[in-house]
């Protein structure tokens, strides 16, 4: 099996140059993404591009937020208990993590959250209130080929429950129906060369994973 390709190549950053990526590469990105699978073809998301003067206000307040401690709530709350084997995983990404960065380096991790990665663009990716998981589905396939076709375009791109802890700050900014939940958002941008754009993450074993029957 080759593992030459953009989806083995491509992996989260987390601290952004302040390059901006320009808006049409960005709109070419998102345009190839909407080629993504879904129920019936119900494309259920939408997409909200922070840039510029928009973005830096988010940053601006993100940092305040998370400097004065207020508590974030998601739109789309994250299960309170995960199921034993997303859990287990988490455990052994948070190892790796712990692993990797030197007593030195692990608050930088942290830091570079509530800088939001330092992204000089943010997409917001919603999906109607009432979705199915079907629809939570179809948005993830959608957000992925964000990510892939980023990487198509030298791009990189971490996608961050951080983004989304605090919608007001991103509804402040857009239009956003109240009928819409923020899901997700994804920081995008051209990475600094440094050691927090080095953690790799593996995965599981494919035959933990996988019946095959024939
Ligand atoms: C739904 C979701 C939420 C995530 N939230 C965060 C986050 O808040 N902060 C962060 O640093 N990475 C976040 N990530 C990135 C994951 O940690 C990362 O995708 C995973 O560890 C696999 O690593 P890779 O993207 O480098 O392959 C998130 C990823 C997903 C899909």
């Amino acid at each position: 099996m080759s593992d030459q390709s953009i989806l083995t190549n491509r992996h989260s950053a987390r601290d952004f140059s302040d390059r901006p990526v320009d808006l049409e590469t960005l709109k070419a990105i998102l345009y190839t993404a909407q080629n993504a699978p879904s129920w019936e073809n119900t494309q259920p998301w939408k997409a909200y591009l922070a840039l510029g003067d928009t973005v830096d206000r988010i940053h601006r307040s993100h940092r305040e937020l998370t400097g004065n401690g207020t508590k974030g709530w998601t739109e789309v709350m994250p299960p309170k208990v995960w199921a034993s084997m997303p859990q287990a995983n988490m455990d052994a990404w948070r190892q790796n993590m712990l692993a990797f960065f030197t007593d030195d380096e692990k608050p930088r991790f942290a830091q570079v959250q509530q800088m939001l990665f330092n992204a000089p663009a943010i997409v917001y990716l919603t999906m109607p209130k009432d979705a199915s998981a079907y629809s939570a589905y179809d948005l993830g396939a959608f957000g992925y080929g964000i990510l892939l076709a980023a990487e198509e375009h030298g791009v990189s791109g971490v996608p961050a429950y951080e983004l989304v802890r605090y919608p007001a700050e991103i509804r402040q900014e857009f239009d956003i129906p109240a009928d819409e939940a923020i899901f997700m958002g994804i920081a995008l941008g051209y990475p600094k060369d440094n050691r927090l754009n080095q953690l790799r993450t593996k995965r599981t074993p494919l035959d933990d994973i996988l019946q095959v029957r024939q």
